[in-house]
């Protein structure tokens, strides 16, 4: 129910409603020069990759739980990520009927890059449930200084709207679902402009509205394995078939919105969803300039450090930068008293450097002043790049969009040995799924049960003390 959301869903729910309806009233798409590569890249993509050993040494990830590794490898590795299985994505792909001819359009993503990660999700779920082929998605990016101006203009043919190739590496997708996925085919959306090379012919432009399924309310998550999307999907199919008075050939283009948190993925019993929700999330790889970025980074760090999501941008709708930061430095004690020097599972003798990711160059000075006085040592991107001998990682990091440089903290915050979120956050709650091997953040690595290696905490907010179900 809505009203019992707290501020910050509102808030997106209403920023993502305007979306929407302004996205469903468009036919119009982006132009790019992408278009023609994508087919040749289509046609090769059973080649399997196969990764260069030099990245297995240089990002030392060996602290990780074997699933969390494998997420960084597949997700931030620099060079070309490591051939893995993904079974349960071949698994849902086998079980589907296919649909010839029917590509699903995704849209309404939009917010932070996390944000837009769970809708990306949204949207390769219903097409693999469906049995659909997938239009790449086209998705705002949002201003760098104003974050709440997504740019959105009057339609999306406005300058912020990237196609997917400009967000996330299409090369790993398209790869990687040609060798576990072979009967979804993906289309550009170059290709359905008339004068492109390799035009791809449109019979019909249909549209399905995922907001009229029976008892649907908009952040409640919706489908699960017992109110399945392929029946709801199949129905409307049915319908606009039945209603429709084409002839000629050509395939069906659907525009449908990738709802925020359509999917209640964790209440499958068999567990299956979850897996392949997890896997989902390993196909939407960075681009290379954030992943350079991130291994830059780490071979500047020499010893174990912590992670902190501070998050103290300035539209942030949560506790104050100075609440966070007391919050964060008293939970940094605690990690440091259960896994640090003298515990049985210490991790080292040295105390750990603490790593801020934040948006903020002047709050995380404030963070370091203060942790200096509480006996930590507080870094970020900024600084350690500055001490780089390389001084193009700085140049990179500013050269790269907002969202982009969050795409770098992200990284670096999979990687550490203690991360501390923040509840209220989709960043925050997406790092803390991601570093549990169950792929879900199940309690506080500060509590007497097992965690599983996953060595997080995520620190209650007064505005927002849990995350709704499921990023
Ligand atoms: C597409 O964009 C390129 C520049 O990126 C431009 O040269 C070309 O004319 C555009 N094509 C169309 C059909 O708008
Ligand atoms: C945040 O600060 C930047 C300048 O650093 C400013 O341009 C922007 O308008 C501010 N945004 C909000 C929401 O206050
Ligand atoms: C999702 O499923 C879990 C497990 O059954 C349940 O506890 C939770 O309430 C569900 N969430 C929503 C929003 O339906």
């Amino acid at each position: 129910m809505l009203g019992t959301l707290r501020r910050s869903s509102v808030i997106s729910a209403i920023g993502i409603c305007v979306l929407v309806t302004v996205w469903l009233s468009s036919g119009r798409l982006q132009n790019t020069s992408f278009g023609s590569s994508i087919v040749s890249t289509i046609s090769q993509h059973t080649t399997p990759t196969t990764s260069t050993a030099s990245t297995a040494a240089i990002v030392k990830n060996s602290h990780l739980p074997a699933p969390v590794s494998l997420y960084f490898n597949q997700v931030f590795s620099p060079d070309d990520a490591n051939p893995h299985d993904f079974p349960a994505l071949r698994k849902a792909c086998d079980r589907a009927t296919w649909h010839e001819d029917v590509y699903l359009q995704c849209g309404g993503m939009f917010a932070g890059m996390t944000s837009i990660m769970s809708e990306v999700k949204v949207c390769f779920k219903m097409a693999v449930e469906a049995g659909t082929g997938l239009i790449l998605p086209t998705i705002p990016i949002r201003d760098n200084t104003n974050l709440l101006e997504f740019n959105n203009n009057d339609d999306e043919t406005g300058d912020a709207y990237m196609p997917y190739d400009q967000w996330f590496d299409t090369k790993h997708l398209v790869e990687t679902l040609g060798r576990a996925c072979p009967k979804m085919k993906i289309i550009h959306p170059d290709q359905l402009k008339p004068d492109h090379a390799n035009k791809v012919a449109v019979k019909n432009h249909w549209e399905i509205d995922v907001s009229k399924a029976p008892g649907y309310h908009f952040t409640v998550s919706h489908f699960w394995t017992g109110n399945p999307f392929r029946k709801f999907f199949d129905d409307q199919l049915a319908k606009l078939e039945k209603d429709s008075s084409t002839t000629g050939t050509g395939i069906s283009v659907i525009k449908i919105a990738s709802l925020f948190l359509l999917y209640n993925i964790t209440n499958d019993p068999t567990g299956g969803d979850l897996k392949l929700w997890n896997e989902l999330a390993m196909l939407i790889r960075f681009l290379e300039k954030p992943r350079q970025i991130v291994n830059q980074l780490l071979t500047h760090i020499n010893r174990p450090y912590y992670g902190v999501h501070f998050r103290a941008e300035n539209d942030s709708i949560w506790n104050s930068a100075e609440d966070q930061m007391h919050n964060d430095l008293d939970v940094l004690d605690k990690a440091w008293a259960k896994y640090g020097k003298g515990s049985a599972s210490g991790i080292n003798s040295q105390k750990p450097l603490v790593y801020l990711a934040c948006g903020d160059e002047k709050q995380v000075e404030m963070f370091a002043e203060v942790g200096k006085t509480r006996g930590w040592e507080v870094t970020h991107k900024w600084e350690l790049a500055q001490k780089s001998a390389n001084p193009t990682t700085l140049e990179m990091i500013n050269a790269l969009p907002f969202d982009f440089q969050g795409a770098v903290d992200m990284g670096m915050m999979v990687q550490s040995y203690f991360f501390i979120g923040i509840s209220g956050s989709a960043f925050s709650n997406t790092v803390a799924h991601a570093r549990d091997p169950i792929g879900r953040y199940r309690w506080s690595s500060l509590e007497e049960e097992d965690d599983g290696g996953a060595r997080t905490h995520i620190v209650s907010d007064g505005v927002q003390s849990s995350y709704p179900c499921c990023l």
